[in-house]
């Protein structure tokens, strides 16, 4: 079976979140399943770069006005079509914004070229690769399905929801610009509140429409977390599918990290202290036996970023320190500077994005906060498992699904493997940060806890299966 990926964003050549993770895990995770994918990725800088000294093919096209050509080469043991579209790509900043954090105006274009092409590969634009389904991540692909359907390319689809959130909604005044037939503007096509909805395009015509945990699916069916697409994706729920993301278990292994300062197994947990203490130094905190909180996250309203800075003096009077590490909203990276510079040697934040440093905080922190309003999956707390960094998370989306909260019974039955509370609640989350520093108090305990979380399979096998079994379902 032969698909095609298509995506925004792929580890390790260009990532700002989570998205890149799974796009760069699941096909490797997915070729033990005789699933052969290639992904289709804009030509940004940082990944043209990546192709020199291949001999890649091109395929000389244009599409939706702008001269492109579809460029494969295997990178880091990725298989890639990349779209070499230089006025569409070739430009300085991140792979959304300028350098200036502001959105290029004409995001609209440069990801209904990115679908389009997608939909003529599936037409067969390239000589040795034809695929069977293409398989859309988020909103930036998610008008793949809709060109496929008008036109008339008989290829099913399916359309992956990383973030309700992000939709990818336009002015009408575009539509002109998508080449679409007329009849794309209406409720059942792409028309969304009288506006393009590429989201809404995406989940209106793909042939199965999947999310990244099975909370997630059951909440994005209200209002409160289907962001106006709840109608949308009740009226699918019979194609609607929950499949919890892996991690890259080659990339994140304690046993193997080069990026620790010392790595350690399950039975060696106490090397986990001199990444503590590495980790302590770069945060400029005090190098002492009291818990060690971490964050590794977007500093925004949806992670609850706000809520920790509230909660942050009584974890600090709990005598636990914290590290930061993030970048966002200006407020919250700057409530974090403050609280630093109020609590010196306790609170330390680190604002900039580090891949080296994400890893040695899972390494050496003691626990991981995730107090998330919404988490369509998370990886971090996957990765905390994995690492034995205890997560301490809101009790939503992937976050529910994925770490055993440490009651009574859990604990009794040895099966606990983090603290789980309840979402949005400044309260909540205090209670959590101080159970967990009294659990971190009894060593026994909180090493059960760690170990359970390292036993816990984080991988992608399973979850690779559900991708492949919802393929083969859609070719039969
Ligand atoms: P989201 O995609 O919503 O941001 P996820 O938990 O799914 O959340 O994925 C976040 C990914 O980005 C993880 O791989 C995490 O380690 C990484 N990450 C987030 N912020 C930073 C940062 N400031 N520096 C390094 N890595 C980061
Ligand atoms: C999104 C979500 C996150 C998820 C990631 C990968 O960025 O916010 O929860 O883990 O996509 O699916």
């Amino acid at each position: 079976m032969k698909v095609l990926a298509v995506t925004s964003e792929i580890y390790p050549l260009v990532k700002t979140g989570g998205l890149a993770d799974v796009a760069g895990a699941l096909p490797s995770a997915l070729a033990g399943l005789g699933v052969e994918v290639r992904t289709l990725v804009p030509g940004y800088p940082s990944v043209m770069s990546r192709l020199d000294g291949t001999t890649p093919a091109a395929k000389a096209l244009n599409v939706l006005g702008v001269d492109c050509r579809l460029v494969q080469a295997t990178v880091e043991g990725l298989k890639l079509i990349v779209l070499d579209a230089p006025a569409l790509f070739d430009r300085p900043g991140g792979p959304y914004n300028g350098p200036d954090g502001k959105d290029h105006p004409d995001n609209w274009h440069r990801f209904a070229v990115l679908s389009m092409t997608a939909a003529l590969v599936a037409g067969g634009a390239l000589d040795d690769f034809t695929p069977d389904l293409v398989h859309a991540h988020d909103w930036q692909a998610a008008m793949a399905p809709a060109y496929l359907r008008f036109a008339k390319i008989d290829k099913p689809s399916v359309i992956t929801i990383h973030n309700m959130a992000f939709q990818g909604q336009f002015p009408a005044r575009i539509f002109s610009g998508l080449q679409l037939p007329p009849e794309a503007f209406s409720i059942d096509g792409v028309e969304y509140y009288g506006g393009v909805g590429f989201l809404k395009a995406g989940i209106q015509n793909a042939s199965a429409v999947t999310t990244v945990s099975p909370t997630y699916a059951r909440e994005i069916t209200t209002p409160g977390f289907g962001m106006g697409l709840d109608g949308l994706i009740n009226s699918r729920s019979a194609d609607l599918h929950g499949i919890v993301n892996g991690i890259e278990t080659e990339t994140w292994d304690p046993a193997s990290d080069g990026r620790l300062e010392k790595t350690y197994t399950s039975r060696t947990l106490k090397g986990r202290a001199i990444n503590r203490q590495a980790t302590a130094k770069r945060f400029g905190l005090e190098d002492d036996n009291s818990p060690l909180f971490v964050v590794i996250s977007r500093l925004t309203w949806q992670k609850g970023i706000d809520l920790l800075a509230e909660v942050t003096p009584d974890l600090v009077a709990a005598g636990a320190r914290l590290a930061v590490l993030g970048t966002g909203d200006a407020m919250l990276e700057g409530r974090f500077l403050e609280l630093s510079a109020a609590f010196p040697g306790r609170v330390g934040a680190i604002i900039g994005y580090d891949e080296n440093l994400a890893h040695l905080l899972q390494g050496g922190g003691d626990a991981i906060l995730i107090p998330s309003r919404f988490e369509p999956c998370g990886l971090t707390q996957l990765y905390g498992l994995h690492y034995g960094c205890v997560p301490v998370v809101a009790r939503t989306g992937g976050l529910a699904d994925t770490v055993v909260h440490a009651n009574t019974a859990a604990l009794n039955a040895g099966v606990a493997t983090g603290i789980v509370h309840a979402p949005d609640s400044a309260n909540a989350l205090r209670q959590a940060v101080l159970e967990a520093v009294s659990l971190y108090g009894d060593a026994k305990c909180w090493a059960n806890m760690q170990r359970q979380g390292m036993k816990a399979d984080v991988s992608w096998q399973r979850s690779a299966a559900a991708y492949a079994e919802l393929y083969a379902s859609l070719l039969n």
